[in-house]
């Protein structure tokens, strides 16, 4: 049996991304997000490779379960592992997993911060906190940080494991968006507040890709750690009008491969598909072998794609098992069953056009990706 389709990961890419991303900022950690299946990739096998190979050794998931998923397999490896958005620390036995696997939930409320303080097995357990200083969406309230300083006082404690903050914007200007600027003084007086007070931060950051790519939040600037997510797995993720303002040039990790399974000429006029749309023009069809099962969207219908140095548009709606895939007819000869059909991957920028015209993102292209996709990774 060959591959119907199959997302191909090369790691080496991976690795690429990372050398550019630590000469750009040498002294800085790097906390990598590996949320959401590792954006699409596989997380185990990302983050096995960054651990052994990179020498990464701090993992962002966004659940609990996922950071257990971590654990669980790679339980020959030692690294931290934090969960930044939904860590359900109410229930008795999520603290029993924090715990006993070492897993740090990042606290974005008081009555979090409250029940760890008072709870004694967490006595030594490292507190990281989220402040929200612009984004609303979760995080502690900046005007609660005497308070939260207090908390900690009281409660003996001198130091947080870590401090973080997350922009908002951080696919725009760094310098000129004025939540951008907003986001990173506030970040900077909660910092001084806590240290001011005697709080040691042994940890700090506030950077993701769009803020790293210009060159933000680095050890200079005072922050210990950045947060790359996407960044790690190639695309940009500035907008296109401000790609300019960027210092990363990344490699895209993975290539979506799919397969011709058949081919055929039609006249203009021709309907085509469920709901017969018609063809404008002349051409040869191919029909390639990924649909909405894939997770390769009915949303997509329209968007160009490339074979061969010829340009087709996906024509009629995108099945749950197959695309058709309209040519010019002078493309007949060269566009034949069960050739390999690169979708995106094969050329620099694909993926961030195809992004572009189908008005996804590349954090949901990759996303989206079902798992009848095998990941099959490769070292080149
Ligand atoms: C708290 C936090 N930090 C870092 C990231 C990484 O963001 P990006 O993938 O844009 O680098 C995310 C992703 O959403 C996040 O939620």
């Amino acid at each position: 049996m060959k591959f119907r389709s199959r997302l191909v990961v090369n790691l080496h890419n991976l690795h690429h991304n990372y050398s550019v991303i630590k000469k750009m900022a040498p002294e800085t950690e790097v906390l990598f997000m590996v949320k959401a299946d590792g954006y699409g990739h596989g997380m185990i096998p990302i983050a096995r490779y960054a651990m052994t190979e990179l020498g990464i050794k701090e993992f962002g998931c966004a659940t609990i379960s996922e950071a257990l998923k971590l654990r669980e397999e790679l339980n020959d490896l030692e690294f931290d592992i934090y969960v930044f958005s939904d860590i359900q620390l109410e229930l008795f036995e999520n603290a029993d997993i924090y715990l006993k696997r070492r897993i740090i939930p990042v606290i974005s409320n008081v009555s979090e911060l409250e029940y760890i303080l008072h709870t004694p097995e967490f006595k030594n357990f490292p507190i990281c906190m989220k402040f929200n200083t612009g984004m609303n969406r979760l995080g502690l309230d900046p005007n609660d940080a005497p308070r939260i300083v207090s908390m900690l006082k009281n409660h003996g404690r001198t130091s947080v494991h870590h401090l973080i903050s997350h922009y908002a914007n951080a696919s725009y200007p760094m310098d000129t968006n004025e939540r951008n600027v907003f986001q990173r003084t506030r970040f900077l007086e909660i910092k001084k507040l806590f240290t001011d007070s005697g709080i040691i931060l042994e940890r700090t950051s506030q950077s993701n890709s769009g803020a790293i790519e210009q060159n933000i939040g680095f050890k200079e600037h005072g922050d210990t750690h950045i947060r790359p997510g996407l960044m790690m797995y190639g695309p940009t993720s500035l907008l296109s009008e401000y790609t300019n303002r960027g210092y990363f040039k990344g490699k895209v990790v993975s290539s979506l491969e799919t397969y011709i399974i058949r081919t055929f000429e039609v006249k203009a006029g021709t309907p085509i598909g469920y709901g017969s749309t018609i063809c404008p023009h002349d051409g040869v069809v191919a029909v390639l072998a990924i649909g909405y099962g894939d997770g390769f969207s009915t949303r997509y219908g329209g968007a160009h794609l490339y074979h061969k140095g010829f340009e087709g548009v996906i024509t009629g709606r995108v099945n749950m098992d197959m695309i058709q895939v309209l040519f010019p007819i002078e493309a007949r000869d060269h566009i034949l069953a069960h050739e390999i059909f690169t979708i995106w991957g094969k050329q620099d920028g694909d993926l961030l056009k195809f992004s572009e015209e189908t008005k996804t993102i590349p954090y949901e292209l990759f996303c989206s990706l079902l798992p009848r996709v095998p990941r099959v990774y490769r070292l080149d």
